[in-house]
């Protein structure tokens, strides 16, 4: 086992009586994309700040290849944070704003010259060294910031937000390029975001938090197809949600078929559970263990695929299942349309209710 870049060991924040963080256990590696997902207020900022050394933690440890570095202040510490509002210098230039953390640490001019040249190439704005912020698309400030960061090659780069401020088409630009530039540079990233999606696209792993505590740590896989609380089946992705009891062999809803599933958590008999789907996983034509019909009340069209709203026995929210434009087409379905979704028991998730 190689001991990891970064071990948190029951890392702990208090503001007065109020728990930001609250003990946090969880190893991230060399060369790792991390990215920290969770709601507004679930800790994320407080977790990186301490990461960073501007927080100080109110218990646990944070170790650096297998030292502390809990009592190390933030400028000693291998690890750059990239502020969720970009904070460049106004009065400088690009290049200027690029030099400034390496000026500081004294490095000398000719290597400062070709490290601000290189990695303007490398964001792609070679052209605009000489610019001001102002001058600048939110995109390419966006990039400035990351090169600043980048500039002064950290071990890790903590990045908070870093693309709040764009907007979706710009931002699933720069989700790409953030994945080149940490691939490129092989430096360890953890990123905050509270955008799911963006989370799955960049990430070899994600933490979701929740209340200050870690709920999950998996590959963008394991967190979609395996999620092991309500709240995670919930927050990551759409998901179909069917109330049942447990019963004997199976799963039974208020009416209808018997709902099976693989590998499912030990219930007690007779007690309230929910059985969670995705939409791709609930087919018109798919075979499996699970039948339910139902009748089309909506259809929603999203370019690659179509969302069928289906009326089941089974719940007052109507179920969704996604086809894929090819079957789409096929099926032709209609709103009114009786039709009969099928899955397989090892696409059934089953959570206590
Ligand atoms: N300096 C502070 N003083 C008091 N409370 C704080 C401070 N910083 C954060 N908090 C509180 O800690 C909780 C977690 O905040 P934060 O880490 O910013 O969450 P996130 O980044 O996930 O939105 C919130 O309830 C927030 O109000
Ligand atoms: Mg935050």
């Amino acid at each position: 086992m190689t001991t990891p870049l970064l071990s948190l060991r029951d890392i702990k924040k208090n503001f007065g009586s109020a728990q930001a963080v609250a003990g946090v256990t969880m190893d991230i590696h060399r060369n790792e994309f991390f990215a920290l997902l969770g709601a507004s207020g679930s800790g994320k900022t407080t977790l990186l700040r301490m990461l960073a050394g501007f927080e100080a933690p109110s218990g646990g440890d944070i170790l650096l290849e297998g030292a502390s570095i809990a009592a190390m202040p933030p400028n000693k510490r291998p690890v750059n944070l990239m502020f969720q509002s970009y904070a460049l210098f106004p009065h400088m230039t690009v290049a200027q704003n690029i030099a400034y953390g390496l000026e500081m640490d004294r490095l000398a001019k000719a290597e400062i010259k070709s490290r601000v040249s290189e990695i303007l190439e490398v964001i792609q704005l070679g052209h605009l060294g000489g610019r001001k912020p102002d001058q600048l698309s939110g995109g390419q400030r966006q990039r400035v910031a990351l090169a600043r960061a980048l500039v002064k090659r950290p071990k890790v780069l903590l990045l908070d937000e870093p693309l709040g401020a764009l907007d979706k088409k710009l931002r699933s630009e720069m989700q790409l390029e953030l994945k080149r530039l940490q691939h490129e540079f092989g430096i360890t990233f953890i990123v905050v975001t509270h955008d799911q999606e963006e989370a799955l696209v960049m990430a070899d792993r994600v933490a979701i938090m929740k209340d200050g505590a870690l709920l999950q740590v998996g590959t963008p896989r394991e967190i979609y197809e395996y999620p092991e609380t309500r709240f995670a089946a919930d927050f990551i992705g759409v998901m179909n949600f069917l109330p049942v009891s447990v019963a004997s062999g199976g799963y039974q809803g208020k009416e209808g078929p018997l709902i099976r599933a693989a590998d499912a958590p030990e219930l007690a008999g007779g007690s309230a559970a929910v059985a969670a789907i995705r939409p791709e996983r609930l087919g018109v034509e798919t075979q499996g263990e699970n039948s339910l019909a139902g009748e089309i009340t909506d259809i929603a069209y999203h370019g690659l695929d179509l969302l069928l709203h289906v009326k089941t026995p089974l719940a007052e929210t109507p179920v969704i299942s996604r086809l894929t434009a090819d079957v789409a087409e096929r099926l032709s379905p209609q709103v009114g349309q009786r039709i009969t979704l099928g899955w397989s028991a090892r696409d059934t998730r089953i959570f206590p209710a």
